[in-house]
């Protein structure tokens, strides 16, 4: 049965045919094959989490009782969010254009996948699945000032979308736009996606969602000597490229929390002075979907 497996769910594609993007969580479409995978994800992450996640992280997941031998019901994440901070995970049934993504945040919630990568090829990942989103982001949100932080991206983005409409022509707007979207799409990336955080004096530990989410990756960006890892700098992460296909040769270090926050209240600064609005070329690209949905938000 094909379940809800990644690239393989009728249920996915039934939805994206009608163009639905925000669905619900069929749970009982999930095979005993999907839950399987979840159990063998979570088991073989747990002693990596206890090594190199941060506390924040370890708690949130303590907290959420996720059970370890099945796929978690949005329902049950949800009523324990909910408490905390207000964060809500809803389920998608794919990829969610650049500023409905951020505005979501804004209202505090959360675009959720709800499929699961294949069991038999548990490292390939074609696309983010439910791991990597209900695992790996999830716990975060269980956090108040974390929780702050994406609210605060989608306050970044509802401006920056407000602020491209004062220029002149429409092709302004779109070369604007585009360089906001990168540099918005590129912080995200180095923070929540991939980040490292200080630990005590000579430690680090890792918050960005990638990282907690990949078996291999996560010991990598915190002790293999090859990559490179840099204090937090925003002017530096707005015009530096990523690639998604590979481990990162480049992390950034946040002091804490705190610190991620402020560093967002600079980004805004830097959006109202026009400083993210010739940023570098390169990766990512933004889709005319992506740059539409600022345009037309
Ligand atoms: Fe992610």
């Amino acid at each position: 049965m094909a379940g809800l497996t990644t690239t393989k769910a009728p249920f996915i594609e039934e939805a994206r045919s009608h163009g639905d993007m925000f669905i619900h969580q069929p749970y009982e479409l999930y095979s005993d094959e999907n839950h399987q995978t979840w159990a063998r994800l979570y088991e073989r992450m747990l002693p990596q989490w206890q090594r190199f996640a941060n506390p924040t992280f370890m708690a949130g997941i303590e907290n959420l009782m996720l059970e370890p031998g099945r796929v978690p019901r949005l329902e049950e994440i949800n009523s324990q969010l909910h408490m905390l901070t207000g964060f809500k995970a809803e389920a998608v049934s794919g990829h969610v254009p650049a500023y409905i993504f951020f505005d979501k945040l804004r209202q505090r919630i959360f675009p959720t996948t709800i499929t699961i990568r294949d069991g038999a090829v548990l490292d390939y990942l074609p696309e983010p699945d439910c791991f990597h989103d209900m695992a790996g982001h999830v716990p975060m949100h269980m956090n108040s000032v974390f929780a702050d932080v994406l609210v605060h991206f989608g306050e970044i983005a509802k401006q920056a979308a407000e602020r491209v409409k004062t220029f002149g022509s429409i092709e302004e707007q779109r070369r604007v736009a585009a360089s906001n979207i990168k540099a918005l799409a590129r912080i995200f990336w180095f923070t929540i996606e991939f980040g490292l955080m200080r630990k005590g004096e000579n430690e680090i530990c890792a918050y960005g969602s990638g990282l907690l989410s990949s078996f291999s990756e996560l010991e990598y960006s915190i002790y293999h000597k090859r990559p490179q890892r840099y204090p937090l700098q925003m002017e530096w992460v707005i015009n530096q490229y990523f690639e998604i296909d590979h481990f990162q040769p480049l992390y950034f270090i946040a002091e804490s929390f705190e610190d991620l926050y402020e560093k967002l209240q600079q980004v805004e600064r830097m959006l109202l002075d026009g400083q993210l609005d010739d940023v570098s070329l390169g990766e990512p690209a933004v889709s005319d979907i992506d740059l539409d949905s600022f345009l037309y938000a």
